[in-house]
C-alpha cells in the first residue's frame, strides 16, 4: 500500500478486539516517535506504555468510558514537561554535544539564549509549548501505526487532572496531554468502521500564494 492508502485506511477507531499487538509493531511506532522533530530537538515529552489490564480499566473510568481505553492492546500516554528548567534544557544540548563529539560556539549561543528565556517564564506556557511537540510526535505515532496494521484511536476524551494523579505524573514535573490506544479494530462492533472519511475541501484547506 502506498502512503496515502494507509492513512485512508486509518480512522479513529471506536471498538477495539484486544488482541495484541506484536512487539516489533510497538517498537516501530516508538521508534517514529522518537524520530519526530521537536522545537530545538528538546524532545519534551517521555511516552507510557501501558499494558496493565487493571490500570487501563482505571484510566477507562476517567475517559467518559471509552472502550478502546481497555479493549485497545498497549494503551501510548503523552505527557509532556511541566515546565522547562536549566536542568532539562542543558540536558539535551549536552548530550547533542556528547553525540556529535564536538562543541560548535553557535550552537552554545544558542543554549544560551534558551537559557536565557525558557526557564524565566509562565509554567503554563511552557507546558503548552512542551504540550505542541507531544502532539507532534503523537501524529507520527499515528501514521506510523497504520504504515504497520495497527489501528489507533487519538484521545483527549480524558480528566487530564485524574490521569495525572493515577499515573503519578505531577511529582516527576510532568503533565498528560493525550493518549493514543494501538490495536486491532473490532469491525462487528465498530459504527465508524464503514463510514465515509469527512474533510473540507482542499479549497478550504489551502490557499495558494504564487
Ligand atoms: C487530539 C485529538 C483528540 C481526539 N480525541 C478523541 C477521543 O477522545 N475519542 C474519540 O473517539 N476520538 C477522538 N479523536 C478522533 C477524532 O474525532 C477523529 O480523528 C476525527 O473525527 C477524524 O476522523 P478519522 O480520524 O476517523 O479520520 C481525537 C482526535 C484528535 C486528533
Amino acid at each position: 500500500m502506498e502512503l496515502l492508502d494507509k492513512l485512508k485506511w486509518r480512522y479513529a477507531t471506536k471498538a477495539m478486539n484486544g488482541q495484541e499487538v506484536a512487539q516489533d509493531k510497538i517498537d516501530t511506532i516508538i521508534e517514529a516517535i522518537s524520530l519526530a522533530p521537536t522545537s530545538s530537538g528538546l524532545q519534551p515529552f517521555e511516552v507510557l506504555v501501558i499494558t496493565n489490564p487493571e490500570l487501563k480499566k482505571q484510566i477507562r473510568a476517567i475517559s467518559w468510558d471509552q472502550s478502546v481505553v481497555s479493549d485497545c492492546s498497549h494503551l501510548l500516554v503523552f505527557v509532556a514537561w511541566d515546565t522547562y528548567t536549566a536542568e532539562r534544557i542543558n540536558y539535551m544540548f549536552d548530550l547533542t554535544n556528547q553525540v556529535r563529539g564536538f562543541e560548535n560556539q553557535g550552537w552554545e549561543d544558542y543554549r544560551q539564549m534558551l537559557l536565557n528565556t525558557y526557564p524565566q517564564r509562565d509554567a503554563e506556557v511552557n507546558f503548552n509549548h512542551a504540550a505542541k511537540q507531544a502532539y507532534i510526535a503523537f501524529s507520527q505515532a499515528i501514521a506510523a501505526a497504520s504504515f504497520v496494521g495497527v489501528d489507533s484511536t487519538p484521545v483527549e476524551g480524558f480528566d487530564a487532572d485524574e490521569l495525572d494523579k493515577i499515573l503519578n505524573l505531577r511529582e516527576k514535573g510532568l503533565r498528560s496531554c493525550v493518549m493514543l490506544p494501538l490495536g486491532y479494530r473490532d469491525a462487528e462492533n465498530d459504527w465508524l468502521v464503514n463510514l465515509k472519511k469527512v474533510r473540507k475541501s482542499k479549497e478550504d484547506l489551502v490557499t495558494i500564494i504564487d
